[in-house]
Order: structure tokens, then C-alpha cells, then sequence
């Protein structure tokens, strides 16, 4: 057997000395012709590898260079350097795979995050990213855990799909047809008939419509999957593809969404700040030194390990849209015209500007946000009585914006029939999800989380790009 191995998390975890180790991993540095730091993903950490002089010729010393990879047997000794217990005192070593250091282009230097995205095939070797992603898998185990420790089912949803639930038109289309000559029916449109599936088809923009038929009788699933997104969004915070958590429950209300839609995210901050400590406190250290590159009014109160504590301690400020409404337009920023866009009038759609406002201004905390304009929300929305509102839900996180998306669903087959009408949204095509209404309807919720939203709140990454391993994004389908 070719792998068996300590893995370096393990015997820095320890003061145990004495005992014979193997590791493998990649040299991150090497000085003095001596001591190896050698780096396995299992931490940030890097094992001190000793190498006793003479030991080895100097063609293998030569061959020790950043980004080679290693297998060291040896013992476990106390170490004598700064900064770790134990180190590895090398009895054996072999060159698993060279790295030319004139070419390979990760140096033991800082590099920034806009070079690294170019290399993104490389940069999980760099402390940062093992971090993110270290970080971005411990949330993905607790969604589940939380689930799962909630008797809920864990759904699959479709990516190709015929539908488009959120009804805003930003879709990947999904074709075999040849582009440049696709069949044509005698009015000159594309003859789908034709293609794979027999007729126009998508990548999926969300898996809650699927969802909702799954809860009319699993009672409480959720979903966690890719999704898909057209929109021409070069921000922060947008994906083209990324990955969504879509909990629907029946026998739900908006109230009942909303707590366990809070319960949840404390959750899995609370997950990460248990499991990651490591992780989180380097990440912490290097978003405090990006922070003092900014002007002193633009920096966070709060220092990531804080604000996170702070979040899963604290209860959410909730409060409905026209609340908000209020308060931005009375706001000083408003009125000195700080926002790029000016709060004028009920039932204009809020801008992250607007968003952040309320969360890292005004509240200084996560805000939910309640009761939007029908006109803003999509068709599956539960209508208020006032005939004006929906009953939507929108979780604002500071340094995001809109983290989490939901509502309680119209349930009443003539309302949501006539809603649709209005919205111009074909009954025919979705007369699969109306027999939800037509069959044992009942209230019921749920809400979406963006995962790489959550992902950058928890690890105080500033760009959604850096969050994902191969981000998409216009122009970019790189690796
Ligand atoms: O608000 P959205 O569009 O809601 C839905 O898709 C509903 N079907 C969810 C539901 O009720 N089941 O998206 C939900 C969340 C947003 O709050 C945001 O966090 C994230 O998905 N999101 C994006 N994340 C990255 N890039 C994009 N382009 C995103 N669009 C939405
Ligand atoms: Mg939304």
C-alpha cells in the first residue's frame, strides 16, 4: 500500500514525541539546506521537516524546492524552533514529484487574491485558500447535520429543467441543436421538437418548485445544490453558477420560516467557529491586515472571530419592507443623496447600497426583512390581505447583503392561478406544480441561502470569486 500516512493536523495536535511517522505533502519552503516546511492541506500548519546536514548530496537537496512533493519518514522529536511542539527528524525522504521553481509560479511571498483567481488551478496551495475551503466544507457538513439532526429529507433536484421558477428569465439555455442551423417551424421559430428532450430546456435557476412537490408529502426536505443564473452581474456577490440550500416545509408559516431560517445560519457558524478555529483565526488575522489597507472610516468594527460570535448570540432584527422604507428615506444618507439610488417612494426594489445600509449602519446586525411589494416578488409569493404585499422574507447579513431569500407560498389554487395570469407565467406549462394546490393544499414555507454568500460571511472573504474553486462569471469559464 502506497498511502499510508500520518497526517500532519495529527502530529501537530500532540506533544507526543518518539514514535517513528510517515508523511507526504509539498514543500512550502526549504532553508538553510535544512528544515523543510512541509505542507499536507490537513492545516495551515506546516510540519518542520529536519534534514541533517551531509545527510543527503546536493542533487536531492537541489530537488527540495517550493512545490515539490515529498514522502518523509522519520521520528517525532520535541522541536527546538519557535512556533511548534514537534517536529519530524527525516530518516528517509523521497522525491515524489519535482517543481521546477524557475517556473512554478507560487513563491513563498504574499500574492494577491486578483493573481491568485488567475491561477485558480493552483492557489488551493496557498494559506489562504486551504482555509476558505477547509472552511467551506465544514459548512457543507453542518447544512447537513442540521438537517438531518431535524428529521428532514435531503432532496435532489433537477439541473436541466423545463421550468423557470423564479420567472426572471435568466437562464443558461440547454440544446443538442446545432447553433448556427437549428430545425425552424413554418413561423421561423426554433423547432424544439427536435432537440434532445423534445422541447426548450434550461439550466435549473432554483429547485424549489420541484421542492414544494416533494414537502406535499416528505412534509420537511430541503435541497442543496448548483444552480444557474444569466445575469450580467460583474459584482462581489454574483455567480453565474453557485450553490443553493432550499429548505420547504409544510405546515409552515412566514413566522415559522423565519425561525428556522435564523436557527439555522447560527447553526452553521457556530459549526465552523467549533470545528475551524485554526482556519477562522488566520483568516481573521489576514482580513485584519487587508482592513488596514482601507481608510479608517471604511474599516469593520469588528474583527471576523467577533462578528461571528456576535451573530450567533444575538437575535436578528426583523422588521417588514415599508419599515424599511422609512428609515432609509429619513436617513441622512438619503437626504445628503449618498445612495446612487435615492429612496423616493414605496415599492421600489432596495439596492445592496440601500441593504448594507441597513445592516452595517443602521441595525449593526443581520435584519430580516418582511412583507416586499407583490411587484418586486415572484409569483409564488403568499399575497397579504392588503392586497399589496407578499409574505417574503429576506435575511440581510453585514458585508453581504441579501443572504437568504424566501416566503411562505400561496397555497390558495385561485390566487396563485390569478397571479400568474397577471404575471403573464403559463399555467399550462406549470400545471404539475398547481396540482399541489388541487390535492391536499396547505400553508407551507420555505427560503433559499446562497452558499457562497455564506461562505464569505463566515470567512470574511470580500469577493464571491474567491470563495468558490472555479468561479463563473460573464466572461470567465476558466479550468
Ligand atoms: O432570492 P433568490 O433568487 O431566491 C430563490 O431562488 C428562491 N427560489 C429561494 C427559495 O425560496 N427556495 O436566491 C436565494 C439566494 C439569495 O438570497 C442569494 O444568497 C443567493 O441565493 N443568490 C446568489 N448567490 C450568488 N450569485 C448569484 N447570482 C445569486 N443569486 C442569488
Ligand atoms: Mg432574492
Amino acid at each position: 500500500m502506497f498511502n499510508k500516512r500520518s497526517r500532519i493536523k495529527e502530529l501537530l495536535g500532540t506533544d507526543r514525541t518518539g514514535y517513528e511517522a510517515v508523511v507526504m505533502g509539498w514543500v512550502r519552503t526549504f532553508r538553510n539546506n535544512q528544515f523543510i516546511a512541509l505542507n499536507d492541506g490537513s492545516t495551515n500548519n506546516n510540519l518542520q521537516v529536519v534534514v541533517e546536514l551531509g545527510q543527503y548530496d546536493e542533487s536531492i537537496l537541489k530537488r527540495i524546492t517550493t512545490g515539490a512533493s515529498l514522502k518523509v519518514t522519520g521520528e517525532v522529536v520535541p522541536s527546538l524552533g519557535k512556533g511548534q511542539k514537534v517536529e519530524l527528524k527525516a530518516s528517509s525522504l523521497e522525491i515524489i514529484g519535482d517543481s521546477d521553481p524557475e517556473k512554478f509560479p507560487l513563491q513563498p511571498k504574499k500574492h494577491s487574491l486578483e493573481f491568485l483567481r488567475e491561477i485558480a488551478h493552483l492557489r488551493f496551495r496557498t494559506n489562504t485558500f486551504g482555509s476558505v475551503f477547509r472552511v467551506r466544507h465544514s459548512l457543507a457538513f453542518a447544512i447537513h447535520q442540521f438537517f438531518n439532526e431535524k428529521g428532514f429529507v435531503y432532496l435532489n433536484t433537477p439541473i436541466i429543467t423545463a421550468s423557470d421558477a423564479e420567472g426572471a428569465g435568466e437562464m443558461f439555455k440547454v440544446t443538442t441543436l446545432e447553433l448556427g442551423t437549428p430545425p425552424k417551424n413554418e413561423d421561423g421559430s426554433i423547432d424544439f421538437k427536435e432537440d434532445f428532450f423534445g422541447r426548450a430546456t434550461n439550466l435549473t435557476v432554483s429547485g424549489q418548485l420541484e421542492g414544494e412537490l416533494a414537502a406535499m408529502a416528505l412534509a420537511d426536505v430541503y435541497t442543496f445544490g448548483p444552480t444557474f443564473r444569466a445575469e450580467n452581474s460583474n459584482t462581489a456577490r454574483h455567480l453565474a453558477e453557485f450553490w443553493m440550500i432550499e429548505p420547504e416545509m409544510a405546515f409552515y408559516d412566514l413566522e415559522d420560516n423565519m425561525m428556522l431560517a435564523e436557527e439555522f445560519i447560527k447553526y452553521i457558524i457556530s459549526y465552523a467557529l467549533t470545528n475551524n478555529a485554526d482556519d477562522l483565526n488566520f483568516l481573521a488575522q489576514r482580513l485584519e491586515e487587508e482592513e488596514k489597507q482601507k481608510p479608517q472610516n471604511e474599516r469593520s468594527e469588528m474583527g471576523l472571530i467577533e462578528k461571528l460570535e456576535f451573530v450567533t448570540n444575538n437575535n436578528f432584527e426583523r422588521l417588514t419592507y415599508t419599515e424599511a422604507i422609512d428609515i432609509l428615506r429619513e436617513s441622512n444618507h438619503n437626504k445628503k443623496k449618498k445612495f446612487q439610488y435615492q429612496i423616493t417612494e414605496w415599492g421600489v426594489d432596495l439596492q445592496s447600497e440601500h441593504e448594507r445600509y441597513l445592516v452595517e449602519k443602521h441595525f449593526k446586525k443581520p435584519v430580516i426583512l418582511t412583507n416586499y411589494p407583490k411587484q418586486i416578488k415572484a409569483f409564488y409569493m403568499r399575497q397579504n390581505d392588503d392586497g399589496k404585499t407578499v409574505a417574503a422574507m429576506d435575511i440581510l447579513a453585514p458585508g453581504i447583503g441579501e443572504i437568504v431569500g424566501g416566503s411562505q407560498r400561496e397555497e390558495r389554487l385561485d390566487k396563485l392561478v390569478s397571479r400568474m395570469n397577471e404575471m403573464n407565467i403559463s399555467t399550462d406549462e406549470l400545471d404539475w406544480y398547481l396540482d399541489t394546490r388541487r390535492f391536499g393544499s396547505c400553508p407551507h414555507a420555505g427560503f433559499g441561502l446562497g452558499f457562497e454568500r455564506m461562505v464569505q460571511f463566515v470567512t470574511g472573504m470580500t469577493n464571491i470569486r474567491d470563495v468558490i474553486p472555479f468561479p463563473r462569471f460573464p466572461k470567465n469559464a476558466e479550468f
